[in-house]
């Protein structure tokens, strides 16, 4: 296979001229800074946010790069995983002309931001263990195939995807895969990232919004080469990432056995779960989990769904979702909450039964 970005790239995107912010054009620290428009009194805050952050965001990179053994120029930083999913329709899929191949169930916002920019969608449904179908993948791809969505661990079933799989379509096909690591906190294989020198059409997804405890941040990352990230990096808002998000990040990156003991208590926390729920006879089925989350099967789950809320308790309905017929989706809580959603899924689910 010969892998050819730039013959994937839209082609006004290549010829595009990117807007040079102030902190582009000057990168000094010091000195009088009159040229950004901004506040020279200070901000209304106590914190000080009057001056534009770093555009790159080259502090936090580097230390991202050293966390996960990429260089920081392989680095882009979104507000959330979602940012990059909308850069790269932006960058590569014309719209109404492109496609790209979703593999559900899967997450939801490959779809959604396809349908924002116009551009058909594949989808091949994984397989009733949710793993890849690939050749049906491979029958689906014409020249106007852009990128594959991979997610592993796979939100919504929780099961990671075979990487053989994942490595073939590496190998196969001439566009993008994204493979979508946000739950790869709570699984036991290594990242995709290991991979990326040897696939250029490989990018890899994580976040800062599962393990890490920062959701409310928007911090996403993408993995990937490095003319790449160039390309999300010439097209992306300037200023995507605030000030406050770029230090507290920095900051938390410091505290990574706090981290690793949080990732710990969750996968307990799992396996607690997962052992009371396989007392319960009328849960009739729970998908085997490399994410902080269950996905279970229950008789009239919509039911059991609104029942719940009435007890306070708000878990994921995906009963109507391909594949997860009668399915709710658990995060994964601390034991107190779910002890409570045990006492409650038991009493809600008594009286529906026969
Ligand atoms: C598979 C997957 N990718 C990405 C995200 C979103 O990540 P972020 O908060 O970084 O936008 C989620 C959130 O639920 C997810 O399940």
């Amino acid at each position: 296979m010969s892998f050819d970005l730039n013959s994937l790239l839209r082609p006004h995107i290549a010829q595009l001229q990117p807007y040079t912010s102030a902190r582009d054009e000057y990168t000094g620290k010091e000195g009088v800074f009159l040229d950004a428009n901004e506040n020279p009194y200070g901000s209304v805050t106590d914190a000080e946010f009057n001056r534009y952050p770093d555009p790159y965001q080259s502090a936090l990179k580097e230390k991202i790069a050293t966390i996960k053994n990429v260089r920081p120029s392989q680095i882009f930083l979104g507000n959330g995983s979602d940012e990059a999913i909308d850069l790269l329709y932006r960058a590569f899929c014309r719209p109404g002309i492109d496609n790209v191949i979703l593999l559900p169930p899967t997450y939801g916002m490959y779809e959604v931001s396809a349908s924002i920019n116009d551009v058909e969608t594949r989808k091949v449904s994984l397989t009733s263990d949710f793993q890849l179908q690939t050749e049906k993948i491979f029958d689906q791809i014409d020249s106007n195939t852009k990128i594959i969505f991979v997610c592993t661990p796979n939100n919504p079933s929780g099961n990671k995807v075979n990487r053989a799989d994942v490595l073939l379509l590496l190998k196969q096909f001439n566009g993008l895969v994204v493979v979508d690591e946000a739950y790869i906190d709570f699984n036991d294989e290594p990242s995709f990232t290991t991979h990326l020198d040897e696939y250029p059409n490989l990018l890899v997804m994580q976040t800062f919004s599962k393990a890490w405890g920062l959701a409310s941040l928007r911090l996403g990352m993408a993995f990937a080469s490095e003319e790449l990230i160039k390309i999300l990096n010439k097209i992306k808002p300037p200023y995507n990432i605030s000030g406050l998000t770029q230090d507290t990040v920095l900051e938390a990156l410091g505290n990574q056995d706090k981290v690793e003991k949080m990732i710990l208590e969750i996968l307990k926390e799992r396996e607690y779960l997962q052992s009371e729920l396989e007392k319960l006879d009328f849960v009739k089925k729970i998908h085997p989990s490399q994410a902080n989350f269950l996905l279970i099967q229950v008789p009239q789950a919509t039911q059991v769904y609104n029942d719940l809320i009435d007890q306070k308790i708000i878990v994921r309905n995906r009963a109507k979702v391909l594949l997860c017929e009668d399915c709710l989706r658990i995060t994964v809580g601390t034991r107190e909450e779910n002890t409570a959603f045990l006492k409650a899924l038991q009493a809600v689910v008594k009286p529906i039964q026969p």
